[in-house]
């Protein structure tokens, strides 16, 4: 079986691009891979933090996986810091990655303007942390959104030049280069607030984003009150448009309808006729996986019991892949 990996960050309530761009392509490929998902806590940190909603965001992660689809019976469930190899492949990579290539990540361009002069060095070193929660499992396909891309990118190039450096002759190399897995539609979910911007956990109006946790009057709400143009009729793919392709894109994805049939059904309409259609399928699609996250919250036990299983697991892989590593480079390991 072909593994895959890919994680999401514990900083807020994941919302409908992180379930559409990357999570809901998880759960579809589950019984056809090997499979490992990781809650990446040392990655939330790199921004200011608060160390009781990072612990309860952690846990909640955990349980919105298991919520929106992942089975802990064919898949790895983890916390990042609990496998002590991401930070130490860290370092290790950090010493044969350019400087250079990390001054060209546009993620951080973009997070250290909005910080100024308070930018962490863990915000700059993120996408080689992001490079060893990869590299340590030696997958194949890594399932993200569109905005990751570049750190995937990255994350192949740091693989390739680490095995010039250290593993020409050997087969296999110590890493394998991973390719990027994304969808065609919802790799790149839009704020309701501004169709051109991403939706994403960090905007500050909490009405640019469906929250995977928000409940059926809120759903309603922030559908009522986003973004929309005085066209005649809807379509996609007019860049005049880019909410009309937005709302349509995630009522195709929720109600699983092809694009032709989309058009279909709602070229002709008003946004007054459109938006209940859209908020009654979020609503349909969504309450499920709410009400799942819900009970699972109540059980506790049962989520450390997934994460011990998933960390056992994670553990053996990457240590296997750090011993390597650290043999390649010339340490002496302890005996
Ligand atoms: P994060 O936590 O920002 O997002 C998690 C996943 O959701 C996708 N995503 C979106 N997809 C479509 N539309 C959007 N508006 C949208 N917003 C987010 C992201 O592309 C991602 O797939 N650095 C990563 C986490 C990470 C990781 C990894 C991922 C750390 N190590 C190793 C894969 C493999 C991040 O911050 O994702």
């Amino acid at each position: 079986k072909k593994r895959v990996l890919s994680g999401v960050q514990p900083t807020g309530a994941l919302h409908l691009g992180n379930y559409l761009g990357a999570i809901r392509q998880w759960t579809r490929n589950q019984d056809q891979y090997d499979n490992f998902f990781v809650v990446v806590d040392l990655h939330a940190i790199t921004v200011p933090h608060d160390r009781k909603v990072l612990a309860d965001c952690t846990l909640q992660t955990v349980a919105l996986y298991i919520a929106c689809g992942i089975d802990p019976a064919k898949s790895q469930i983890f916390i990042q810091s609990h496998v002590k190899a991401h930070a130490e492949l860290t370092w290790l990579l950090n010493c044969s990655t350019p400087v250079g290539w990390l001054h060209r990540m546009i993620q951080y361009k973009e997070k250290a303007i909005k910080q100024g002069e308070n930018v962490s060095v863990g915000l700059f070193d993120y996408p080689v942390l992001m490079a060893a929660d990869v590299l340590l499992y030696q997958p194949d396909l890594v399932p993200v959104g569109e905005d990751q891309r570049q750190h995937i990118e990255l994350a192949r190039d740091i693989a390739r030049r680490y095995n010039d450096m250290y593993s020409k002759k050997k087969r296999p190399r110590t890493f394998r280069e991973p390719k990027t897995l994304m969808q065609t539609t919802g790799a790149r979910v839009m704020s309701l607030e501004d169709g051109t911007n991403k939706m994403s956990k960090s905007a500050e109006n909490d009405h640019s984003r469906i929250n995977l946790t928000d409940d059926e009057a809120t759903i309603k709400r922030k559908i009522k009150k986003c973004k929309t143009d005085s066209f005649e009729g809807l379509g996609f793919d007019n860049p005049e448009r880019p909410e009309c392709n937005n709302l349509l894109s995630i009522y195709q994805l929720v109600t699983n309808k092809t694009k032709e049939e989309v058009i279909e059904e709602c070229q002709e309409m008003r946004w007054g006729t459109f938006k209940p259609l859209l908020t009654d399928a979020l609503v349909d699609h969504m309450s499920p996986i709410r009400a799942r996250y819900n009970e699972l919250l109540e059980d506790k036990a049962y989520l450390r019991s997934v994460l011990k299983a998933g960390y056992e697991r994670a553990s053996e892989e990457a240590e296997q892949t750090l011993q390597n590593v650290k043999k390649d480079m010339g340490f002496i390991l302890p005996s």
